[in-house]
């Protein structure tokens, strides 16, 4: 168990307490600490044993590995081999921000934080706290999402510290996170990139700055638990919450009728349902409940989770893990959530649901 430091940034001295963390960070602690994104867990990149324990903290299987976060461009070069022209350009267009490249690796990089790959993810986050803890440390910080191996990622600092609390040595707390989402992984060693992960960096972005992008496939399908993935993220279990996830995809009053049919049948069996509606929907579902429901069993067996306009999906996007964790933290047996449309933040958006819910989508 470790004596674990808890610093916010509203805290007297912030910035002079943040150079102590940076210091720790650098000499081998681990330390988590809000990004644009998700929170992260960091450790120095070049120290195979302050790596060890950001595996050890999350209960991480050692050949998925990390990001590493630099703070400025000349950080890149100790970490990687080779970088494509187009790649140059996607930096330039994208970072700081909400993407991690793939390059070929230098020898420097420890193979520990590259799960035995000859490549190395690499972001510079749009984050004024990491960056800051990132420079002051001198040292190019590998982390990964701050969360317990399978849970959903932080967004907030208080997840960081239900899930590490006594198995880091610093969590600092920035509050909600902006985007919510983690970063758009994106291979950029080949001919064209190539998306891993989608996130709030889409392929149509990319494509506008180099002419094209791939998808790979295995981000597209339902199953996504696939042995022969490219990135080895892809392969395991992710934020996944307690409660049965279902994802119910179609047109409105579709969508709507299927969520009351569901949620009337777990009420029968006096079962916790957690709804993610969506504000076009959820004035209709919510008048069916008000017809059939007493206001009193209404209370006991469905907490609803408003994911604003289907319109605007960047607020679902920045909810969504909270809203997992919130599920769960009110004892829900069920989530019945809105599925999006695969367009702009949409397509990372339903690529979590689809991975928190084990591929429980319903198209109606
Ligand atoms: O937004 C984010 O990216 C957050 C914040 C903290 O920056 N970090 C994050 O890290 O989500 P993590 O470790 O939870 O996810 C990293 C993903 C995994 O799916 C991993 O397999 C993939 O990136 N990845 C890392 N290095 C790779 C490599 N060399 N080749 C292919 N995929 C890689
Ligand atoms: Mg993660």
């Amino acid at each position: 168990m470790k004596e674990t430091m808890i610093l916010k940034v509203s805290d007297f001295a912030f910035e002079e307490k943040l150079k102590i963390l940076a210091k720790m960070l650098a000499e081998g602690k681990t330390v988590a600490f809000p990004t644009e994104t998700v929170y992260g867990l960091g450790a120095n990149a070049l120290d195979e044993s302050a790596i060890s324990q950001i595996y050890a903290a999350k209960g991480r299987p050692s050949d998925n590995p990390l990001i590493v976060h630099i703070a400025d461009l000349e950080m890149l070069e100790v970490l990687v081999s080779e970088i494509k022209p187009y790649a140059k350009a996607l930096m330039a267009a994208f970072w700081p921000g909400p993407i991690a490249f793939i390059f070929k690796k230098c020898d420097r990089v420890p193979t520990s934080v590259t799960g035995g790959l000859d490549t190395v993810a690499v972001r510079m986050p749009d984050h004024e706290v990491a960056r800051a803890l990132i420079r002051l440390s001198g040292v190019p910080v590998a982390a990964p999402s701050a969360n317990l191996s399978g849970k959903p990622s932080p967004t907030l600092g208080r997840f960081v510290a239900e899930d590490l609390f006594g198995r880091v040595d610093c969590i600092i707390d920035g509050g909600a996170v902006s985007v919510g989402l983690e970063s758009t992984v994106l291979d950029v060693t080949g001919e064209i990139p190539v998306i891993l992960r989608p996130g709030k960096i889409t392929k149509e972005a990319i494509s506008e700055v180099v002419g094209a992008c791939d998808v790979d496939a295995a981000t597209e399908s339902l199953s996504e638990v696939t042995m022969v993935a490219k990135s080895p993220g892809m392969k395991y279990k992710h934020y996944a919450p307690n409660a049965t996830l279902h994802v119910y995809l179609g047109d409105a009053m579709g969508v709507v009728k299927a969520m009351y049919e569901k949620t009337e049948a777990a009420i029968r069996a006096n079962q916790k349902v957690a709804l993610f509606v969506v504000d076009e929907e959820w004035c209709v579902l919510e008048k069916l409940f008000e017809n059939t429901l007493s206001k009193a069993d209404f209370d006991k067996h469905v907490v609803v989770f408003s994911q604003g306009s289907i319109k605007a999906l960047d607020r679902y996007a920045s909810q969504l893990f909270r809203d997992l964790r919130d599920a769960d933290a009110h004892g829900c047996d069920l989530i019945l959530a809105r599925g999006v449309e695969a367009e702009g933040i949409g397509k990372a958006l339903m690529n979590r649901l689809i991975k928190a819910s084990e591929g429980s989508v319903f198209k109606i």
